[in-house]
């Protein structure tokens, strides 16, 4: 097994610079996410991992193994880098049965037929596909299609899968149980796993790491945990939690608040401390905040008027069953809300609100970098 490595890479098309200066750890055994909105370079630091694409610039690593350098003339092609890729569209041989396209990879390597039946046997045990092992693809459901993609994959006991995109194909609920399977699937195995999406649900509850990508620059690196809570930046708050963070430009103020122009919140002494150390105070800022960090104050703990409430309007509110999604207004100032179900939020009404500020952001206006 191994681990990946990425310094410094680059993929530049022609003029347009795809993947820009990556540096990137993937640790042994890990299951890493890079997670982006379409367009962002997923795909392509995925295919220069590979060696389906060579970097423009850059070193890239496979354990300890330099498999990428164009700038020493190294290029590894990827037959030689022991890595296993599964893409969205899964292409099955439609006229081999479940057995014979997964112990496809290993006839090319010319594994004896022994081996072969073994290991075909075994992971088809581990994918519950034993049953099925004598169908054509055409007589499987879209996720059993899907596994035995997989089982193509894992047969070969590859040092490490590259996924990109593997469930879209599939719909909402097989999409669910699949990567429920995929992840328990990957921790079972133990093999460095990168695997692309641009769904950030898929994201948090399959990568023990998520890799924020935007215009080919990685924006953060974190635990799901970590890029939820701490933001590096106003595209990683936004990108990630649905709905999206709200973002609303203030002024810190001297004495400790932010200020809306319409109303203002006071901030923790904590944090006026770091706005006073960092130079914010008295300037400009983004402050943000996650819509299930404001509340309806009639649930709410901790209220104190002046300091953490706000008198709002209800314009819409979008019932989901369980939570309320209720878009909330103080003049020209528009955000949203993520109430309980009980919330007795009516649309045209007002509604005393609470801001969590334990749970608040500020960032900076120019760069959109974070300041906490
Ligand atoms: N061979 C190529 N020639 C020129 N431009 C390319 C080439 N391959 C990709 N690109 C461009 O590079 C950018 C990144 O593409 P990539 O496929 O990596 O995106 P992605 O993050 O995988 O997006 P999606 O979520 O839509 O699959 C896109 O703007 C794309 O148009
Ligand atoms: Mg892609």
């Amino acid at each position: 097994m191994a681990g990946v490595r990425l310094e410094n890479v680059w993929k530049i098309f022609g003029e347009f610079e795809a993947v820009k200066d990556m540096n990137l750890e993937v640790k042994d055994g890990e299951f890493m996410i890079l997670l982006g909105p379409s367009g962002c370079g997923k795909t392509t630091t995925l295919r220069m991992i590979a060696g389906l694409e060579e970097p423009t610039k850059g070193k890239i690593y496979v354990g300890d193994k330099l498999v990428a350098d164009p700038e020493n003339g190294l290029f590894i092609p990827p037959k030689d880098r022991d890595i296993a890729m599964v893409f969205q569209s899964y292409a099955l041989y439609p006229h081999m049965t479940v057995y014979d396209n997964i112990a496809f990879p290993l006839k090319l390597r010319k594994v004896p037929k022994q081996e072969i039946d073994q290991r075909v046997r075994e992971v088809a045990e581990m994918l519950g596909l034993s049953e099925l092992l004598n169908r054509k693809p055409r007589e499987l459901s879209g996720g059993q299609r899907q596994r035995v993609a997989l089982g193509r994959a894992i047969v070969r006991r590859p040092k490490v899968f590259l996924m990109d995109e593997p469930l879209s194909n599939l719909d909402a609920k097989l999409r669910v149980k699949m990567r429920a399977e995929l992840k328990k699937l990957q921790k079972q195995l133990g093999v460095t796993t990168i695997y692309v999406t641009h769904d950030q649900v898929e994201a948090m509850t399959m990568g023990d790491r998520v890799a924020v990508i935007n215009q080919g620059v990685l924006q953060q690196v974190g635990s799901p945990d970590e890029v939820y809570s701490k933001p590096a930046n106003t595209f990683v708050g936004g990108f990630i939690g649905s709905p999206p963070m709200n973002f609303m430009d203030a002024t810190v103020t001297e004495d400790g608040f932010v200020d809306f122009g319409e109303f203002r919140l006071k901030l923790l002494p904590e944090q006026v401390e770091v706005l006073e150390e960092r130079g914010y105070l008295s300037k400009e800022a983004i402050f943000g905040i996650r819509p299930e960090d404001i509340y309806d104050a009639f649930f709410a703990q901790v209220k104190v008027p002046g300091e953490n409430m706000a008198r709002a309007m209800v314009e819409i509110v979008e019932n989901l069953g369980g939570e309320k999604v209720v878009h909330l207004s103080v003049g020209d100032l528009a955000f949203v809300g993520k109430f309980p179900a009980e919330s007795r939020v009516k649309e045209g009404e007002e509604l005393d609100i609470v801001f969590d500020m334990t749970k608040a952001h500020i960032f900076d206006k120019g760069t959109g970098r974070a300041v906490f």
